[in-house]
């Protein structure tokens, strides 16, 4: 079986550093490429992250595009009060070797969805900047992604960079309104699915001790954020990315997904970046996601363990 070309569109980032390390160890997908915009921390920072990925799990292979430095109209804060001034948790690790390519990250979504048209697995694991450059770019973009996963949104209100909104969606509400207005159905793990499944504090640590370097990069980048939770009193963390990631490299293991149409809310004001979710279906809008409600807990746990340890553990049965 050849495997599923993933270009992810990625902010890193701790949580999306585990969602990465899951997806180089996923025999059925073959990376072909990490496109890099701002969120949790600035571009500078974001694309380091991901060259420094890339080079401990031996994918130097792997290009790696710089994108937008900020969101398409407004200004927006960081989230480096949980992921580190450096987004890798302030853990000092040196630079990786080599660079970003040339090409602009919205351009190399585009030639990557030619090259791999009606393959091409697309997530994207940050604000949407990206894919909304792409789609001005070329809306024909859709017809070519064979599925399309966002870790993003709040689909009942319930956020955690507002009262309303998840942070992906209030750094870029614009991009992400054009996203969510192009793409047909994507595929949508939200922060409300990704707080009924957290990880154990003690479980990671445990699950950090394996041996090789994958284990050892993330416990150093993610001490910061374990700090973090623990802190306020959680025996628990949230890692948003890696549930998008376990949803988009095993949808076996999700449970069905509901389909609903969702909006975006623009308007300054305490509920900008909202996704409102017509859960009735009263209005006239199409369904465009499809909502991770559930996912089997012990097999997302088996994806974060056996990327940490640089294993893959396949699903039982095969
Ligand atoms: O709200 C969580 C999301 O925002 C995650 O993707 C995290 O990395 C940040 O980008
Ligand atoms: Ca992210």
């Amino acid at each position: 079986m050849p495997r599923i070309p993933l270009l992810i569109d990625t902010d890193p980032g701790v949580d999306d550093a585990l969602a990465l390390l899951m997806a180089f160890n996923d025999p059925g997908h073959e990376v072909v490429g990490l496109t890099v915009c701002a969120g949790n921390v600035g571009l500078e920072h974001t694309v380091a992250n991901a060259l420094k990925l890339c080079e401990v799990v031996g994918r130097d292979d792997v290009p790696v595009f710089a994108g937008a430095d900020r969101p398409l109209l407004h200004p927006a804060g960081d989230a480096g009060y949980i992921h580190g001034r450096d987004g890798f948790g302030e853990a000092g690790l040196a630079p990786a070797a080599r660079g970003a390519r040339d090409e602009h990250a919205a351009l190399a979504i585009l030639r990557l969805s030619h090259e791999h048209a009606g393959r091409l697995l697309l997530v994207a694991l940050g604000p949407l900047t990206n894919l909304a450059l792409a789609l001005r770019l070329d809306p024909t973009l859709p017809q070519r992604v064979a599925r399309c996963v966002v870790m993003g949104g709040a689909v009942t209100g319930k956020g955690n960079v507002s009262d309303v909104a998840e942070f992906n969606a209030w750094f870029d509400p614009e991009a992400a309104r054009i996203v969510f207005e192009a793409f047909p159905r994507v595929e949508l793990a939200d922060w409300e699915v990704v707080l009924r499944h957290p990880l154990g504090v003690a479980d990671t640590e445990a699950w950090m001790r394996a041996p090789g370097p994958r284990a050892a990069f993330y416990a150093a980048i993610s001490r910061f954020t374990l700090d973090w939770w623990r802190e306020r009193g959680h025996a628990e963390w949230c890692c948003a990315d890696a549930v998008a990631m376990a949803l988009a490299l095993e949808p076996g293991s999700a449970a069905p997904l509901e389909e609903r149409p969702m909006a975006v809310e623009l308007a300054h004001g305490p509920g900008r970046g909202a996704t409102v979710v017509d859960w009735e279906r009263s209005g006239a809008g199409p369904d465009n996601v499809a909502i991770l409600m559930d996912y089997d807990q012990a097999r997302f746990e088996a994806l974060v363990r056996g990327a940490l340890a640089g294993l893959h553990e396949g699903p039982a049965g095969g």
